[in-house]
């Protein structure tokens, strides 16, 4: 088999992943119709010429005006079955799902209809083609921790639903540790915690989301290449990594993903794996990233391999789940 083909065919698990990172200019056009909501670019081909990002921050603006189509919970449903249908197509077979209940609360959409829509289009998901998933609930890091203990508090009716929690958001002068006491409050009511960190910002921030945020995944964590007793650590102890290349590249983290550091990164055995983040702002699904990755870095089948299961070792499936994909590579 072609390296193509393995990559295309072969089973895979996606654990970095922003709902609202896939919506397509299409259905952003469709929705802002749909529910008359005024948007900001006059076609579809005016949005795309948008997406030209400087930096994280330049990104998250784009990112946070495209969420303002989605109004129902017919809209979370579908813009989350469209990517459902992705997953299908990229043979992704397990999803950990980020949503940022905060950028819609804060416009006067209430939980329930995000969480709802949201859930029942990865339902319908499992039961017609078997696509396993957990979502994570993730906090604005640019607003207050008073604003997450809002949040956090609504998720606790949805407790069957919500996995985790997670920190997303402007990284830059927005330190893990000013969520210390929020994440303590998730863990007693039993959420894991994720958080990005070390997507622009430092070493130090990896630190504090191991050290005060208990957290079990790094997002990102590309910045601990300059801190090498950090490396350390986190191979010792093989803590994952969700590695997105393109989201890199189009957010200016690295010039080119030639120069990226994913295989600096499984030459030191750190716990990495690939997934797409914002799929629909950085030019492509989970087949794409690991395609184009492997282009540039000529990774070999082995290396290839070693990601694809690397994404079933690090997700919140079972130990036999893990296994019995795994074995499928
Ligand atoms: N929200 C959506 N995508 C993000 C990213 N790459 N980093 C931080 N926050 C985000
Ligand atoms: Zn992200």
């Amino acid at each position: 088999m072609s390296l193509l083909d393995f990559i295309k065919k072969s089973p895979k698990a996606e654990l970095h992943l922003h709902i609202e990172g896939t919506l397509e200019p299409e259905q952003m056009f469709a929705l802002a119709k749909r529910n008359n909501i005024h948007i900001p670019f006059k076609n579809i081909n005016e949005a795309k010429k948008a997406y030209n990002f400087s930096n994280l921050e330049s990104f998250l603006k784009i990112y946070y005006e495209g969420a303002k189509v989605l109004v129902k919970e017919q809209d979370f449903f579908d813009l989350t079955w469209a990517y459902a249908l992705k997953c299908k197509e990229d043979n992704i077979v397990h999803a950990e799902i980020f949503f940022d209940p905060q950028t819609h609360t804060d416009r006067g959409i209430s939980f329930d209809v995000v969480i709802n829509g949201i859930y029942k289009a990865l339902q319908k998901a499992q039961k017609e083609f078997g696509l396993s998933f957990k979502i994570i609930m993730c906090f604005l890091r640019h607003l207050d921790e008073k604003e997450g203990f809002k949040v956090l508090d609504e998720a606790l009716a949805h407790k069957d639903k919500i996995y985790g929690v997670g920190l997303d958001s402007s990284e830059t002068d927005n330190p893990p540790n000013k969520y210390e006491k929020l994440f303590k409050k998730a863990i007693k009511y039993g959420f894991i915690t994720v958080a990005h960190a070390g997507e622009e910002g430092p070493p130090e921030y990896i630190w504090e989301a191991l050290n005060l945020l208990n957290v079990k995944r790094i997002d990102h964590g590309v910045q601990c290449l300059k801190d090498e007793k950090l490396v350390e650590k986190l191979s010792e102890n093989q803590i994952p990594l969700t590695v997105c290349p393109l989201s890199n590249i189009k957010l200016r983290v690295f010039n080119k993903l030639e120069d990226h550091s994913l295989k600096k990164m499984l030459d030191k055995k750190l716990m990495v794996m690939v997934n797409s983040d914002d799929p629909a702002y950085f030019g492509g699904y989970l087949n794409q990233n690991l395609i184009e990755t492997q282009a540039a870095l000529n990774l070999s089948k082995n290396e290839v391999k070693t990601l694809l299961i690397n994404s079933f070792k690090s997700s919140f499936l079972s130990e036999e789940k893990k296994k019995e994909w795994i074995n499928q590579i």
